[in-house]
C-alpha cells in the first residue's frame, strides 16, 4: 500500500547521499525541506516539495483514503537507540531515595546494590517476565519516536540466565517490527559468586558463555564494562577477543567512571561503538578517529549519576562518528525518551539542535549496523519516522520535557499500540 504525507511543515530527511554516517560539520546539515510530502510503502519511493507532489498524484493513483495532511506537523527518521538494558527485572527506586539523600552509585555498588540488585531479581525472573518488562519499555521508547533499539543483556551474569535474557531480547525481535540488534554483556559485573576470583569468572566468560552464546546465535555483539572497579583493559581485551574468534560484532562500554584507556582499546580492537567516554583521554579520541569507532553519548546517565557530562564539542570537533543513545538501564539512567536525551544533549552537552538530530538517529544506526537501512530519510531505505505535533524540529527541545510525538510510523506502517 502505498500512502502520501503531505503539507509538512518541517521534514527533516538526514540525507548523507548514501554515506550512512555524519562527521563534523556534516552534522550541522540535517536536509530540512519545509512544506514538504514524503511517499512510501515499506520504502520510501518519494520525498521533496509539496508544490510538486500533484503531478505525481495525477499519475499513480493514490486512494484519498491513504492522503494525510499534516499541516503544521514536523517529521525526523525514527531514533535509533543504539545502547539500552531494557530487560531487566526489579526495582531500583529505593537506591535512587538514598542517592538524593547523598549516597554516590559507586557507594551503594560498594554495598551489593547497584547491578547485582538487579542482578539478583533478573535471575529470579522467567523468560515471559523479562519479555514483557523488555516490551513496556520499548513500546514506550516507540511512544516517543524511537524505532531502532539496540538491546543488552548482563543482568544474570551466569550461563542460563545470560541466555535467558538473550532469548527474551530473541522474542522481542520476532514481535516487533522495529530493527533489533542484541548484546551479550555477561562482563557488565562480576557475579556475587565470584567476587574473590575474578579471573575464574573471566575463564568463565570466554571458555563457556561466549561460545555458547555464538552457538545459539543469540548476540550481534559483546560488551564488557571497562572501567575503574570493574573490567580492566587486559580483562575487557580478553574478552573482546574471544568474542571476535567466535564471529560477534565488539562494542564497549568505556571510561564513565575513570579513565582507564578503554577508548583506546574499542578502537585497537575496532568495536563498532565505546560508549559513556565521560573521563575519554585525547589518546583514546585520536585512536577512535583513526579506527572509524564510534564515540555513543549518554547525557541522560550523567544528569542520573551527577556526573560530569563527555566532552561532546572535543569529540565531534575532532571528527568522530557522535552518536546519542539513551543507556536505559534501572540504576544510572531510567529513561527511554529519545527527546530528552536529545534535551539533555544541547543543553549540557552544547551540541546544536542538528548535531544532535544526526547523533540520535544516522549515527547510532551506523553503530549499530543498520545505517544501510534506516537512520535517515532518504528514497530506498525503511520508512521509519515520527510525526511531532509541532511546527519545527527545534521545538522538540525548545519545548521540552513533554512528549511531542503523535504517531511513530515503521516499515511504512503507522504503529498500533492496541496490538500489544
Ligand atoms: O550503562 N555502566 C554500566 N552499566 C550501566 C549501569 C547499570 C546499572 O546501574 O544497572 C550503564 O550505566
Ligand atoms: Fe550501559
Amino acid at each position: 500500500m502505498i500512502t502520501l504525507i503531505r503539507n509538512i511543515s518541517s521534514l527533516a530527511t538526514v540525507n548523507t547521499n548514501g554515506k550512512n554516517y555524519k562527521i563534523g560539520s556534516e552534522m550541522q546539515d540535517i536536509g530540512e525541506i519545509k512544506n514538504a510530502s514524503i511517499l512510501f510503502d515499506d520504502k520510501i519511493l518519494w520525498i521533496g516539495q509539496d508544490s510538486e507532489v500533484d503531478n505525481y498524484i495525477r499519475t499513480n493513483k493514490i486512494s484519498p483514503d491513504n492522503i494525510i495532511n499534516a499541516n503544521g506537523k514536523t517529521i525526523l527518521p525514527g531514533f535509533v537507540d543504539s545502547h539500552t538494558h531494557i530487560v531487566f527485572s526489579g526495582n531500583r527506586s529505593n537506591e535512587f531515595g538514598k542517592r538524593l539523600r547523598g549516597a554516590t552509585y559507586k557507594e551503594i555498588a560498594d554495598e551489593g546494590g547497584g547491578i547485582l540488585n538487579t542482578v539478583k531479581a533478573t535471575r529470579e525472573a522467567s523468560l515471559e517476565t523479562l519479555y514483557n518488562n523488555g516490551m513496556k519499555l520499548a513500546l514506550n521508547a516507540i511512544k516517543h519516536g524511537t524505532t531502532s533499539f539496540e538491546i543488552k543483556s548482563g543482568y544474570s551474569l551466569n550461563l542460563d540466565g545470560e541466555i535467558k535474557q538473550l532469548k527474551a531480547i530473541k522474542k522481542m525481535k520476532d514481535t516487533l517490527s522495529c530493527e533489533i540488534k542484541s548484546t551479550f554483556l555477561g562482563a557488565h559485573d562480576f557475579p556475587p559468586e565470584y567476587r574473590d576470583d575474578r579471573e575464574a569468572y573471566i575463564d568463565l566468560l570466554c571458555n563457556e558463555m561466549i561460545p555458547e552464546v555464538a552457538k545459539l546465535q543469540l548476540a550481534d555483539y559483546c560488551d564488557a564494562f571497562v572501567d575503574v572497579g570493574y573490567y580492566t583493559y587486559e580483562q575487557g581485551r580478553r574478552i573482546l577477543e574471544q568474542a571476535k574468534n567466535y564471529g560477534i560484532g565488539l562494542r564497549l562500554h568505556a571510561d564513565e567512571l575513570g579513565d582507564v584507556s578503554a577508548g583506546k582499546l574499542a578502537a585497537e580492537m575496532k568495536c563498532s561503538s565505546a560508549d559513556h567516554l565521560l573521563f575519554v583521554s585525547d589518546e583514546s579520541i585520536k585512536a577512535m578517529k583513526e579506527s572509524g569507532t564510534v564515540a555513543c553519548l549518554l547525557p541522560g546517565t550523567a544528569y542520573f549519576i551527577r556526573m560530569p557530562y563527555a566532552n561532546a564539542r572535543k569529540i565531534i570537533d575532532n571528527g568522530l562518528i557522535t552518536a546519542l543513545a539513551t543507556d536505559t538501564n534501572p540504576g544510572s539512567c531510567f529513561t527511554e525518551n529519545m527527546q530528552l536525551i536529545l534535551s539533555l544533549a544541547v543543553i549540557n552537552m552544547k551540541m546544536t539542535a542538528e548535531e544532535a538530530i544526526s547523533a540520535a538517529t544516522i549515527n547510532g544506526a551506523y553503530s549499530i549496523d543498520i545505517s544501510h537501512k534506516t537512520g535517515s530519510l532518504e528514497i530506498g531505505k525503511n520508512a521509519d519516522f515520527a510525526i511531532y505535533n509541532c511546527d519545527s524540529y527545534i521545538d522538540i527541545m525548545y519545548h521540552f520535557g513533554i512528549n511531542h510525538v503523535e504517531e511513530t510510523w515503521i516499515n511504512g506502517k503507522k504503529f498500533e499500540f492496541n496490538n500489544f
